[in-house]
Parts: structure tokens; C-alpha cells; sequence
């Protein structure tokens, strides 16, 4: 199959090298000449695991294109995915003029006697119906085409698995041939097949991200009642976990969710909510648990009176294995420690360029090594879990440190064993030792 992605963002991208490597003919449309040229040579542009490798076996094998010209690349497929982002608005709607003026061009450019356009942006309900309305006045006489919405469910960091290793394949579409295109070009991605209308395909996505960020809240919420009465979060959620019906995935306490999705989707939610004019108040309690949670991690430093102000970051991503800082808990507690007269050494393994962009060198010294960081601090802050943070030699990290002190905003260690080396230790939903 010939198919076009517009937008290489993580999705469109990692997408599109994986149906490359699937065997089919794949464009990737940028508007950016720099970035396509970067792509061209076999440069991923952003961290992530094995991306690179795909891209460049996917290149030689002449699968996988990158052009600026979206018209050549849209007229010889016979699928285009949308994969522009989505940010949100001030007033938290989702912004869709990039997909929308995407779909104007798609329109303009088809060439073939049948397309299907199929939007894998996060867009609220209703957007692809927009977008068929643009097609439908746009496109030239006599040529078809079909919209299909074709969510996204791949994880930064481990997005190639994801892709490949979907838990399910959602498409939405009243075209049948559509749905017959999409399904056999989703047949080599294991897990089931979802076929569905338009409407039910966009609010799967959004309810299945806000389910997520739904039990992260809930997590961090049942850590500030550990905290308060004495008990340990991770045996409460340990424990309760084990109920086959609620399960222990995705309820680690701590910083509370970032990224470029959950806070993004959590609000669009919200707001498509309000448009409905149904009651929003429990997704705005979702929102106001995740910004507690940082304010509780920032609490618990002031109240420690560091008197030199020196600490140590260990973590600038919102997760491992990305170097997206997008709405990472480390920019508003980077932020306000700064604000409270804070010098920082940052150590990130490849997120500090992207965090050097909104937080140049000044207060905040970026190091190698995370051993570099805690040199002569008087505390260490844990604010993304990467795997070398977890069994780092901790004798070594006491020796450089000035202060014994550690707040572990993710709880990568046991109280324990933190407790037998000499450290304070504040972590999350666990009583200070
Ligand atoms: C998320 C979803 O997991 C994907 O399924 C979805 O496709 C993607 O958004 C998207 O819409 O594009 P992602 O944002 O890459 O993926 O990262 P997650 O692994 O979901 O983590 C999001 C945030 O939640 C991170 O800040 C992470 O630290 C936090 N988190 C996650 C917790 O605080 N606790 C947990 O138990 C799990």
C-alpha cells in the first residue's frame, strides 16, 4: 500500500516507520525544511528507543520518504493520516487549526479515484466530521474519499512495542471500504480490531487517556492520606491492586502525570465536556489532585529549611526513555525553586537540551553525570525515574553530597535500605525516615 503521513511528531513518525517496515510505501510530509533534511539522513529529530535504527533500515529500502511536498506525496496514496498536533487553547480546547488546514491541502492534492483521510491526532468529538465537510467542498469532481478516525495509543519511550503490540486498533469510519483499507493495513498489529462510527472512535481515545490520568490522581490522592495517617502507600496500593478489578497499572504516586497527552487530553475533556453541558467537576478534581501533588513534593522541601539552597535534580523528562519535557513536573518545581532563590545542578540522560531552552544556564548548572549533580549539595531531588538512578552506587552519592538528604518524587528506593546507608529520605505517601 502507498500511504502519507502529515506531522512527524512521535506519532506520525514512529507510525510511519513501522508501516514502512511492514513493507508498504510510506510518505512523511513536514513543513520545515530543516527537520525533513535532518529525517532524510536517518536523524529521528527526538529520543526515542530503536526509532532510529527503523528509520534509517526503512530508508534504505526506499520505503519510507520524507518531503515538504505535501500535494505529490497525498495524490499517489491511497491512505493519509493526519498526525499534526493538537495543543491546547488557552481556555483548554484543543487547537485543531493545524489539522483543519491540513485537511484544506489534502483536499487540494487528490489525485487518486479514492482516498481515505484518516486523522490519528487526538481530536475532541465531532472533528472528523469537520473534516469531512472541508473534504467534501474541496476536493476535485468525480474522486471519493472517505474519513476514518484513527486514534493513537503508542507510550513515549516505548513506542515502536506499542505500535506494533497495540491492545487494540480502533477505526472509525461509515465507509466500508475504508474500514476494509484500514483493517488490512493494520493486519500485521497484533490486537484486536475495533471497528466503529466516527464519534465513538475520538471519545475512545479521550476516555482512555483520561481513565489513565483518572488512576494516577486517584493514587496521588490516597498518598497524601498515607502520608497524613501514618501509612505506606505502596503497601495500600500494592494490596489493593491485587483485586483483579482494579489492578496496580498506572497508579505509581508521586509528581503527578505530564506529557504532551494526559494534561492536554485531561482539559480537552473537560472542555468538550462543557460543550455538551455536562457536569465537569470530577475531571477538574483529577486536574486539581496532579497540581497538589507537585505543591506537595515543593512543600516538603521548604519545610526541610535547606539553609545553603543547593540541591541537586536528578530527571528533567516527564518520563524515562524520552527526552520530552512537555508539562514535566520538573518545569513548575524547577520554577518555583528557582523563585525561592534555589541553585540547581540538573542532570538529565538526554533531556537537558530541551530543558536548557526554557531554563538557561544561570542558577541551574547542567551536568554529565548524576554523581557531578550531587556534588556538595545539600539535597537531592528525584523528579524522573531512570533506570541508572535506580541502582547507582548511593555510598558513592552520600561521600559527595554535603547533606545526607534525599526527596524522591518517585519512589525508586526502598525506605529500608536508604535508612541503613544515612540518608534522610522524603518520598511519596511514605513516612519520612
Ligand atoms: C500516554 C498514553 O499512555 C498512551 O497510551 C497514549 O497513546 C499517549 O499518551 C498519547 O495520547 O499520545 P505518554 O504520554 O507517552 O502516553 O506517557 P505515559 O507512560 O502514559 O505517562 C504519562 C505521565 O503519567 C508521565 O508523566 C508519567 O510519569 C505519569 N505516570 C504514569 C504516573 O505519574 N504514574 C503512573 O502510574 C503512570
Amino acid at each position: 500500500m502507498t500511504i502519507t503521513f502529515i506531522g512527524h511528531g512521535y506519532v506520525g513518525l514512529v507510525t510511519a516507520c513501522v508501516f514502512a517496515d511492514f513493507g508498504n510505501k510510506v510518505y512523511v510530509v513536514g513543513h520545515t525544511p530543516e527537520k525533513i533534511e535532518r529525517l532524510k539522513k536517518g536523524d529521528p529529530i527526538i529520543y526515542e528507543p530503536g526509532l532510529k535504527e527503523l528509520l534509517e533500515k526503512n530508508i534504505k529500502a526506499k520505503r519510507l520518504m520524507f518531503t515538504l511536498n505535501l500535494k505529490n506525496a497525498v495524490a499517489e496514496s491511497e491512505i493519509v493520516f493526519i498526525a499534526v498536533g493538537t495543543p491546547p487553547k488557552e481556555n483548554g480546547e484543543a487547537d485543531l487549526s493545524m489539522v483543519l488546514s491540513v485537511a484544506e491541502n489534502i483536499a487540494k492534492s487528490l489525485k487518486n479515484d479514492f482516498t481515505v483521510v484518516s486523522c490519528k491526532s487526538t481530536v475532541p468529538v465531532g472533528t472528523n466530521k469537520q473534516i469531512e465537510a472541508i473534504l467534501l467542498k474541496n476536493k476535485p469532481d468525480k474522486l471519493k474519499i472517505a474519513v476514518a478516525s484513527c486514534p493513537e495509543f503508542l507510550r513515549e519511550g516505548t513506542a515502536i512495542y506499542d505500535t506494533m503490540n497495540a491492545d487494540r486498533v480502533v477505526i472509525g469510519s461509515t465507509s466500508k471500504r475504508a474500514i476494509d483499507l484500514l483493517v488490512k493495513l493494520h493486519e500485521p498489529v497484533c490486537g484486536k480490531k475495533i471497528v466503529t462510527d466516527l464519534a465513538s472512535a475520538e471519545l475512545i481515545k479521550y476516555t482512555s487517556n483520561s481513565m489513565l490520568a483518572v488512576k494516577i490522581s486517584f493514587a496521588n490522592l490516597i498518598s497524601f492520606y498515607c502520608e497524613k495517617s501514618g501509612a505506606d502507600v505502596e503497601t495500600v496500593l500494592n494490596a489493593t491492586g491485587l483485586d483483579k478489578r482494579i489492578g496496580r497499572i498506572f497508579m505509581d504516586p508521586g509528581l503527578g502525570y505530564g506529557g504532551s497527552c494526559f494534561p492536554k487530553d485531561v482539559r480537552a475533556l473537560i472542555s468538550v465536556g462543557k460543550n455538551l453541558g455536562n457536569d465537569t467537576s470530577y475531571l477538574e478534581a483529577v486536574e486539581k489532585v496532579n497540581v497538589l501533588a507537585r505543591e506537595n513534593f515543593i512543600k516538603k522541601i521548604r519545610q526541610h529549611n535547606i539553609s545553603d539552597k543547593k540541591v541537586a535534580v536528578w530527571g528533567l523528562s516527564f518520563k524515562p526513555n524520552t527526552d520530552d519535557i512537555r508539562f514535566a513536573p520538573s518545569i513548575s518545581i524547577v520554577e518555583q525553586l528557582l523563585k525561592d532563590g534555589f541553585k540547581i545542578n540538573a542532570y538529565d540522560p538526554v533531556a537537558a537540551d530541551n530543558f536548557k531552552k526554557l531554563f538557561p544556564p544561570g542558577n541551574i548548572s547542567y551536568v554529565d553525570s548524576p554523581y557531578d549533580a550531587v556534588n556538595n549539595v545539600s539535597a537531592l531531588l528525584i523528579l524522573t525515574e531512570w533506570n541508572e538512578f535506580k541502582q547507582i552506587d548511593l555510598k558513592k552519592v552520600k561521600s559527595l553530597m554535603k547533606k545526607p538528604v534525599i526527596f524522591d518524587g518517585r519512589n525508586i528506593y526502598t525506605p529500608e535500605i536508604i535508612k541503613k546507608l544515612g540518608f534522610r529520605y522524603f518520598s511519596t505517601g511514605r513516612q519520612p525516615i
